[in-house]
């Protein structure tokens, strides 16, 4: 039997849907093979041992789903580290997606699932993951940033910076967050200024990109030295964009699964520029990679890397491997191997 902690909640906006992938995980599991431990961390960040049935919590309003997690008793790391033999993390954002979760893992010594401590801190920062895109010589749209710093010093003279770098609208985002938060799009001088200071309320460091008008598809990753892609999924908001609204309340994005009229040849360039771009990153276990398609000129641009996306029955990660006939389970037990995979490679060496 694999003592597999599920490790889900956390200090993220995105607790609810953690909570909500990981009762998915935890549904699909063999329990044949695998003894499942949920580990809930609350919005404190208090990891909790989860002993309440989370079986057919599917959605975010079930009146079980805010108790979950606070009414079960207190777990320390030392016990973590003595039941489980396995980490299925879970948490979306920062503090789970962001390589320091992955780095407490490392000290216990126990595999884990999704991609190490660098992958995952570069990967959720927006800045450092296109400086590394740029260099493997792959296609991201034009963009500036600058710190807090920076911006207290001469504000002016990078408001005046981005205004020369780049047309308008611009989308300005924090760079280290996730869920659209934070994140807007600016069309002139004084919605510029706006968007840099609500941005700034959100991380230390910013970045402004050039909006592309184009199409939304993703693309779902599995795999270590050897990536494979599952299905290319697109999203239509009704929103201005894909903001935390559309996301998370808004029943009017449109999900296409697959993305439909996308050429053959423009999916195979898609395909090969997400498989270079997950490689560049270190990308490890699983991920989804989302990009602008321009139909016009029949550019692609990565927009960003998602190293831990949501994982409900519903989400796009699974629902694109489930188009290219990929069952949920097998891709959780995939990952799983994975997982082990990479622990397995860095003791033998
Ligand atoms: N450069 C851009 N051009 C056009 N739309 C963008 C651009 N950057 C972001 N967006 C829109 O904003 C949404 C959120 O931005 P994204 O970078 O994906 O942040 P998050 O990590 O919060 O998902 C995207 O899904 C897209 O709709
Ligand atoms: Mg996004």
């Amino acid at each position: 039997m694999i003592r597999l902690g599920l490790i889900f909640g956390g200090r993220s906006g995105e607790h609810e849907i953690s909570i909500l992938s990981a009762a998915s995980i935890a549904g699909a599991l063999d329990r044949s093979k695998y003894e499942v431990i949920p580990i809930g961390i609350d919005k404190n960040g208090k990891w909790r041992k989860v002993t309440a049935d989370m079986n057919g919590i599917t959605s975010l309003d079930n009146p079980r789903l805010p108790k979950l997690i606070p009414q079960s008793e207190p777990i320390s790391f030392d016990e973590v580290q003595r039941t489980i033999d396995f980490a299925f993390i879970i948490l979306h954002g920062p503090y789970g997606e962001d390589g320091t979760i992955q780095g407490l893992f490392e000290m216990m010594d126990k595999p884990y699932a999704g991609p190490g401590v660098v992958s995952s801190a570069v990967s959720m920062d927006k800045i450092f993951t296109k400086d590394i895109w740029i260099r493997a010589g792959l296609p991201v749209c034009k963009h500036v940033f600058f710190t807090a710093f920076d911006y207290k010093t001469d504000g002016e003279a990078q408001i005046d910076l981005i205004e020369k770098s780049l047309p308008y609208p611009v989308f300005v985002k924090p760079a280290n967050l996730g869920s659209s938060v934070g994140i807007t799009k600016a069309a002139n001088h004084g919605e510029l200024v706006l968007a840099v200071e609500k941005a700034l309320k959100y991380d230390r460091r910013i970045i402004v990109e050039e909006g592309i008008d184009g199409r939304e598809l993703e693309v779902a990753v599995l795999g270590n030295e050897v990536p494979e892609t599952g299905a290319i999924g697109e999203i239509m908001p009704e929103n201005e964009f894909y903001d935390y609204e559309a996301k998370y309340s808004s029943s009017d994005t449109k999900l296409s699964i697959p993305a439909e009229n996308v050429p053959a040849d423009i999916e195979e360039k898609i395909y090969d520029i997400v498989k270079r771009a997950y490689r560049a990153v270190d990308g490890e276990g699983f991920s989804r990679v989302d990009t602008f398609y321009v139909e016009e000129t029949g550019e692609v641009f990565l927009n960003e890397i998602n190293t831990l996306p949501g994982f409900t029955n519903f989400s796009m990660f699974p629902s694109l491997w489930k188009a290219k006939g990929v069952e949920y389970s097998d891709l959780v037990e995939r990952i799983i191997d994975l997982g082990f995979e990479r622990y397995n490679a860095k003791n033998n060496r």
